[in-house]
């Protein structure tokens, strides 16, 4: 029997590849480059799964070329990329890489925090440029611990952010769409309603998925409810956020700072107003960015690529309803 076709367009390395070619013949696309423009219609019809990052579109367009596509493996926890409605109506499985990433994108938010509240960008370039020698110790910066953390959205990886701003000591208040009783009766989080998290959080922490409900929610409204001593950090995605509000919010200094590792464009462009402000700190959309974290993920989206197409239940699916139609 012929080998299923699936496109690659996601970082494989050696040996999964060879896993994959092992029971699928691999139409390879370059990451963030569509399908439909490095395939023939021949090839499109016949493609059965697809591998993807966030960086590719997956909407209707793309897929009323794919006929015979059961699954779309998405390389990400988030799958804002993909229509999941348009999916689900054409029997598409939909599956992503939930769990292996929470640690990773925690310690980046927990980064951001401590970077921003030390002031250690800025500390560093007072080292190296001489500034130290020249004009003495720098300035004060304040504390972390003992603060109160703001998480706006508590799914796992809000969990892991509360758990480790306990061991810095903070209180944590949280604000989710459904309470999450768990965390409360661990004590690990506090619930308030959406504005009491933005007037009274030290740090407000951004842990929601992009929707059409969450796009463009955090705006002037928001900044302006934030204590002008606070901090905004994003490490959920870019849109969530309106970005020239924030950049208006930090220009009249309605907030202290912000820490970013996701942005409305990315790559940001370099004459951002953010890239030239010494109180943000910006990363490059790395919270998942480590070796083990992107191999536990490429792993697990390879198994759910594999495991639907050999009609095995895969371990994360955005849509189960699908799942036995495929
Ligand atoms: C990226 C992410 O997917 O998982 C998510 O939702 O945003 C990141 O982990 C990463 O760049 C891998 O493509």
């Amino acid at each position: 029997m012929a080998k299923p076709k699936v496109v690659v367009s996601a970082p494989l390395p050696a040996d999964l590849r060879e896993r994959v070619e092992a029971e699928c013949e691999i139409l390879e696309v370059p990451v963030g480059v569509s399908p439909l423009e490095k395939l023939t219609q021949d090839e499109l019809s016949s493609v059965e799964g697809y591998l993807t990052t966030v960086r590719t579109k997956f909407d209707e367009e793309v897929l009323k070329k794919l006929p015979s596509l059961k699954v779309v493996s998405n390389f990400a926890v988030g799958y804002d990329n993909v229509d999941v409605d348009a999916a689900t109506n054409a029997n598409v499985l939909i599956c992503n890489t939930p769990k292996v990433l929470d640690g990773a994108v925690a310690d980046i938010a927990i980064g951001l925090m401590l970077c921003l509240t030390r002031d250690m960008v800025n500390g560093d370039a007072y080292v190296r440029d001489g500034s130290w020698a020249a004009k003495g110790a720098p300035a004060l910066t304040s504390d972390m611990r003992g603060k109160t953390l703001g998480l706006l959205g508590m799914g796992r990886i809000g969990r892991v952010v509360a758990k480790t701003a306990k061991a810095f000591d903070m209180r944590v208040l949280y604000h989710n769409r459904n309470r999450c009783d768990i965390s409360e009766r661990e004590g690990l989080a506090e619930y308030c309603d959406r504005d009491t998290l933005f007037s009274e959080s030290d740090f407000l922490s951004v842990h929601v998925p992009l929707t059409e409900e969450t796009q463009g929610s955090i705006a002037s409204r928001e900044f302006k409810l934030m204590k002008s001593s606070a901090y905004f950090i994003n490490t959920a995605r870019g849109g969530v956020v309106n970005e020239q509000d924030l950049i208006d919010a930090l220009e009249a200094n309605e907030i202290a700072g912000a820490g970013l590792d996701v942005m409305v464009k990315e790559p940001l462009p370099a004459d951002s107003p953010l890239c030239k402000m010494k109180n943000v700190v910006l990363q490059a959309h790395v919270g998942s960015g480590t070796v083990e974290t992107r191999r536990a993920m490429i792993q697990l989206a390879v198994d759910n690529l594999l495991d639907a197409l050999s009609k095995n239940k895969p371990e994360a699916m955005v849509n189960p309803e699908v799942w036995g139609q495929v």
